[in-house]
């Protein structure tokens, strides 16, 4: 079993439940359903109980893992997410692979940019005079075209080798966009995600932010130099 990176739990300690309520026995009924059904889907929202004891929740798998790591992810993330938010109304989970979350009020087809999580390396990019620009212009492309495709899931990744004369280094990237928001509320989360990444800790060789709708990825790779021809 691949082991799930976990990046940060948000329990809502302001809106409680009682132990032993139907609240409760509702949340654990819907994080059962996330977990079980997370081997056959990458996406999923659901709601389980009725008024005024509903609860709502969903997971979202980054893109490009396979069926295996989700699930795994999405098992951890919902097992971890019960006991540390233990009487929290809503929690959201994040993990690199994935998200977890549940909440007493309905999120389906809702902006939401908040809470946000960024984990960075400690190291720079290479090719630091100009890396800013090649980021932002990757991008600028990817959000552009993820928003704009009929394609459900919305997932993009790129993978290219940036050839400059400081360097070459192969930079892959990726955005996503929970299938349940609309276009222009997907172009707005990822811009907002980026603005966070790019304000967030310099430039560095690789980062990640997740919000509850959305999340970007990219990561450098310094290629090895050919040898320098002899003088
Ligand atoms: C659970 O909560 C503890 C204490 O608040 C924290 O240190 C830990 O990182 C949390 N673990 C997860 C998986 O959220
Ligand atoms: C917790 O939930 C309340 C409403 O139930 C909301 O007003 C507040 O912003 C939430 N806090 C966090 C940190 O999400
Ligand atoms: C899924 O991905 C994980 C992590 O990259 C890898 O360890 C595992 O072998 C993969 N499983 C399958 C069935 O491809
Ligand atoms: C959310 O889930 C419900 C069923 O639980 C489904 O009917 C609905 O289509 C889903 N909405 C989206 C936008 O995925
Ligand atoms: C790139 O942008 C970030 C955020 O605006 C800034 O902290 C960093 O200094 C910039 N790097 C360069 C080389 O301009």
């Amino acid at each position: 079993m691949s082991q799930p990176q976990h990046m940060h739990t948000f329990c809502n300690a302001t809106d409680t439940f009682t132990q032993t309520s139907l609240y409760e026995i509702n949340r654990n009924l819907l994080l059962i359903a996330l977990a079980e059904t997370s081997s056959l889907v990458t996406y999923l929202n659901a709601t389980v109980g009725l008024s005024p004891e509903t609860v709502h929740g969903m997971f979202l798998c980054r893109g490009e893992i396979n069926a295996t790591s989700c699930s795994d992810c999405v098992r951890t993330a919902a097992l971890q997410v019960a006991t540390n938010c233990t009487l929290s109304k809503k929690a959201v989970i994040y993990y690199e692979e994935c998200m977890v979350r549940y909440s007493d009020v309905s999120f389906v087809s809702e902006l939401e940019v908040r809470p946000i999580i960024t984990r960075f390396s400690l190291r720079s990019a290479p090719n630091l005079n100009r890396f800013n620009k090649t980021l932002s212009d990757k991008f600028d492309q990817l959000i552009l075209k993820v928003s704009s495709s009929s394609l459900i899931p919305y997932f993009l990744e790129d993978q290219e080798l940036v050839t400059q004369v400081e360097g070459s280094y192969e930079l892959k990237s990726m955005v996503q966009c929970s299938p349940d928001l609309d276009t222009s509320s997907c172009t707005f989360c990822l811009k907002f995600a980026f603005l966070r990444v790019s304000t967030c800790c310099g430039s560095p060789s690789l980062a990640q932010v997740f919000t509850p709708k959305c999340l970007l990825r990219y990561k450098t790779s310094v290629l090895p130099s050919s040898p320098s021809p002899p003088s």
